[in-house]
Formats: C-alpha cells, sequence, structure tokens
C-alpha cells in the first residue's frame, strides 16, 4: 500500500453518527483529497474513553455507525485505510515517550481541551483527558503525516503535534513530519438552534444518516427571524440560520433568495422547504451508498485498515526507537 504520494490522517471520536457539520468541516475535503494522499481514517476510541470511560457499551455500536457514515460520504475503504485506534498499540507507546518531554502547563492551557472540560462540566480533568492531545500528536506523527483535514476547533491539537514533532526530531532524529492543519470551508455550521455550532450534544444536528422525511421535519423547525410574522414582513437574512445553509449548500440561489427574502416576497416556508430539497440532494447519494455495504462488509473493512494501518505504525516505532537509542537487541 505503501507510495510515494503524501500522507493524510485525520479522526474523529466515535461518539455517535456523523452530521453536516462533519461533512463540510473535514469529510468533503477527505473525500476530495482521497486520490492524491495516501490517506489514514483513524477511529479514536481510545480518545472517546477521555469522556465515556463509563460509556464504553456504545463504542462497538458507534465504531460501525462512524465506518457506515464514512463509506456513506464516499471514502473508498480500497484506496482509503480506515482504523481503530486501541487496536494499534504502538501509538501509545509513542503517546509515553512523547509524554517524557512535554510540559504539563502546555496542555494545561488548550484552548480545546478547556471548552471541552467546560461543557462537560469538568471540575477536574483526569490524566487522559488532559493528555489526549499528546495521544493525538502520536496519533498523527506516527503515519508521518503531513495534512490534517479538521475542523477548526483541533487547530490547537495540531499546532501541538507540529512542536512535538520538532522537539523529537531536535531530540534524538529526525524522522518525523511535521503535519499542517487543513479546515474546511465551512470551519463551523451553526446547528438548527441558530445558536451555536451544529453538535451532537447540543440536539441541533442533522445526521447524514438521516432520512429525506427527517431532514424535511428538522428543517421545518429551524430557528429563522423571529421577527418575521407574516409572509410578506420583510426578512433579515443575516440572522436567519437557514440563509446560513443556502450560503453552503445553495450557494447558486443565494443573491435572489436574499432579495425575496429582503423585500418580503418568499416565505419562511417556502424557503425551508427549497433548503430541505438542496441537503436532500447532497445526502440521496450517500444513502444509496450506505445501502451497499452490510455490518459483515463493515467489519471487513476495519480488520484490513486496521491491518495496513498497524504495520506503517510499527516501521516507524522502529525507527522512533532506533533514533531514542532503545532498540536494545536491534543491535
Ligand atoms: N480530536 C478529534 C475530535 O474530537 C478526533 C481525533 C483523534 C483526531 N485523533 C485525531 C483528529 C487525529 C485528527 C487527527 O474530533
Amino acid at each position: 500500500m505503501s507510495t510515494d504520494k503524501k500522507r493524510i490522517l485525520t479522526g474523529d471520536r466515535p461518539t455517535g453518527a456523523l452530521h453536516l457539520g462533519h461533512y463540510v468541516g473535514s469529510l468533503a475535503n477527505r473525500v476530495a483529497l482521497q486520490n492524491e494522499y495516501e490517506s489514514y481514517i483513524l477511529i479514536a476510541d481510545v480518545q472517546a474513553l477521555t469522556t465515556h470511560w463509563d460509556k464504553d457499551e456504545n463504542l462497538r455500536r458507534d465504531i460501525l455507525q462512524i465506518t457506515s457514515d464514512y463509506l456513506a460520504v464516499g471514502l473508498n475503504p480500497e484506496i482509503s485505510t480506515i482504523c481503530i485506534q486501541s487496536m494499534i498499540p504502538e501509538i501509545h507507546e509513542l503517546t509515553m515517550y512523547y509524554s517524557m518531554f512535554t510540559m504539563v502547563n502546555v496542555l494545561r492551557h488548550n484552548p480545546t481541551v478547556k471548552t471541552e472540560a467546560a461543557q462537560h462540566g469538568f471540575k477536574e480533568m483526569t490524566y487522559g483527558f488532559l493528555g489526549y492531545p499528546l495521544s493525538q500528536c502520536a496519533d498523527i506523527s506516527i503515519f508521518k503525516a503531513h495534512l490534517v483535514p479538521v475542523g477548526e476547533d483541533q487547530i490547537p491539537h495540531i499546532e501541538l503535534a507540529r512542536k512535538v514533532v520538532r522537539r523529537f526530531n531536535e531530540l534524538y532524529q529526525p524522522v518525523l513530519v511535521e503535519p499542517e492543519a487543513l479546515v474546511g470551508e465551512v470551519p463551523r455550521l451553526v446547528g438548527l438552534d441558530g445558536k451555536a455550532k451544529m453538535s451532537k450534544s447540543l440536539g441541533n444536528a442533522i445526521y447524514l444518516s438521516d432520512d429525506a422525511k427527517t431532514v424535511q421535519e428538522k428543517v421545518k423547525n429551524a430557528v429563522t427571524d423571529p421577527a418575521r410574522i407574516h409572509k410578506t414582513d420583510p426578512g433579515h437574512p443575516e440572522i436567519c440560520t437557514i440563509f446560513e445553509y443556502h450560503k453552503v449548500f445553495n450557494r447558486a440561489e443565494v443573491p435572489e433568495i436574499e432579495a425575496a427574502c429582503r423585500e418580503g416576497s418568499i416565505g419562511c416556508v417556502a424557503c425551508k422547504k427549497n433548503m430541505a430539497a438542496k441537503l436532500n440532494d447532497l445526502l440521496e447519494p450517500m444513502r444509496e451508498r450506505r445501502e451497499k455495504y452490510s455490518e459483515s462488509d463493515i467489519k471487513d473493512i476495519l480488520i484490513s485498515g486496521t491491518q495496513r494501518a498497524r504495520a506503517v505504525a510499527c516501521e516507524t516505532m522502529r525507527e522512533v526507537r532506533y533514533a531514542m537509542d532503545i532498540d536494545y537487541f536491534g543491535r
């Protein structure tokens, strides 16, 4: 599988189905780049345990769900390697080495970790939670990835990965690659409530696995301009959630929709119907692709992907141990 192509590594925690925010933030980029780069997609089940250590009964189901989402958006398992983090123990070995030269304060100041701790109501942090960005540095660098397509919130982690790799290469030998983040065209997609980023935990998401009717219902109930009661009232697209979606999913019609909304010639009901239809046009091919894979196909894809990925990780670890001069029996 190894080629001269540059590599991509990216990943997700298996904590539920993927939604449109994931699609525009990162998945679309992964699909677009999978032919140009040698791509690895890591299902970060150990990282999921940092917040869900007592909900591990869902991991099995969520790993299958997320893989099915990957296949639905068009990641091709023949060319993109989909793998499971916990089954590549070399990642945890590398994390341990990184932890020897990484200061606790650097981890404490990570803004994404702080935000997530607040969201989960953590008064104290576990060692694993505080340290997960370092484990993510290992996820990325064990594959010598050049590029990491992620949502905006992941940028601090990629910055850390660059620093850690640089430090390792200076301390020992230059065997690792400094990665770069690639943020999608829409780094933050607003949720159906119009208040916050689309997110599973806020219940404001449209899932890639939603059926056509569910999409229509969700769009129908989305928050729009609260000042608009009658269809003929002039609207304010700049504060409307649905208008945000038109800008992302229906770019061609934006000028006419904006004008019609402002002059009160199109009502919210029609505007929402149009949006739901556009979303269903995007999701329909995903529904068809998803149908093609049975549960046992998905398991086979995970087994062979994890095997391929582990071989790459083992090769990097040989170089790492050599660089650190801890390959005692090797020479
Ligand atoms: N932290 C990412 C998230 O919460 C998931 C993740 C784990 C990841 N390992 C990664 C992303 C490596 C990019 C690269 O979504």
